[in-house]
């Protein structure tokens, strides 16, 4: 069972995976870990524009990057984008000009930016699996293997408890052992977030969690396994 169980206590202050693993310092045990893979592979499962690859790329020593998502690039960029009016103005046509855009708003600024558009989609285009059910997915590569393997905001949008938990197992099949497991989860009405919350603190030997919860009812929580 899991014993690191902690509450955010305002979403503002809360960061996205991908700036956090940017930000947090080079000390914090989970980054020695992180560093310590050598030509590590990710799988960020519903990824839209994989915000999760730039700092495995640029800040330790990843190699291959896999995402699969059900839209297409076009698609992704009109989601992300959404109302941000800095991002509207800029109007980025695909995600190679997404990224030079938000990179340095992420804490990189140190960090030399690709800044070729073949190289860019060389690096993150190769096994971007685009207009891709994760349900193919998971049939098409049952045996490969990831050291870090990421869900962020892809549970709760799934369409019953049944294939939330199925997908929390493929995804986990898919884990190198002593791999690095993520995934942030929102509330939704379709299912019963407390239920699953408390599934995961019990199929789990160690990881951290934490929540944020506003007037008694529980919003989100996320899971990190390292
Ligand atoms: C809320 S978005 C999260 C995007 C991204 N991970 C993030 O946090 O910014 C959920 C994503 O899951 C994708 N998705 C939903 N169901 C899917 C499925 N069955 N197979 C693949 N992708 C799916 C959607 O297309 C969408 O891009």
């Amino acid at each position: 069972m899991i014993s690191e169980i902690t509450r955010i206590s305002s979403p503002q202050e809360d960061s996205h995976i991908g700036t956090l693993l940017f930000k947090t310092s080079a000390e914090h045990p989970l980054m020695q870990k992180i560093a310590a893979i050598e030509n590590g592979s990710v799988l960020d499962l519903g990824c839209r524009f994989p915000a999760l690859f730039f700092p495995l790329y640029h800040r330790f020593n990843f190699k291959e990057f896999w995402g699969v998502d059900l839209e297409i690039e076009s698609e992704a960029l009109e989601k992300f984008i959404g109302n941000n009016p800095k991002l509207k103005e800029a109007a980025p046509k695909d995600f190679y000009e997404l990224y030079r855009l938000i990179y340095k708003q992420v804490g990189a600024a140190h960090q030399p930016i690709i800044s070729d558009r073949d190289l860019f989609y060389e690096t993150f285009g190769e096994h971007l699996h685009l207009g891709t059910d994760i349900r193919d997915f998971f049939e098409e590569y049952p045996d490969k293997k990831f050291d870090f393997v990421g869900m962020v905001n892809l549970l709760h949008v799934l369409p019953d408890y049944e294939a939330m938990l199925q997908c929390l197992s493929r995804a986990e099949a898919l884990l190198k052992p002593n791999g690095i497991f993520y995934m942030r989860v929102y509330n939704g009405h379709h299912y019963d977030i407390r239920e699953l919350m408390e599934h995961i603190t019990h199929r789990y030997e160690s990881g951290s969690l934490s929540y944020f919860e506003q007037d008694g009812v529980l919003q989100y929580f996320k899971f990190l396994m390292w």
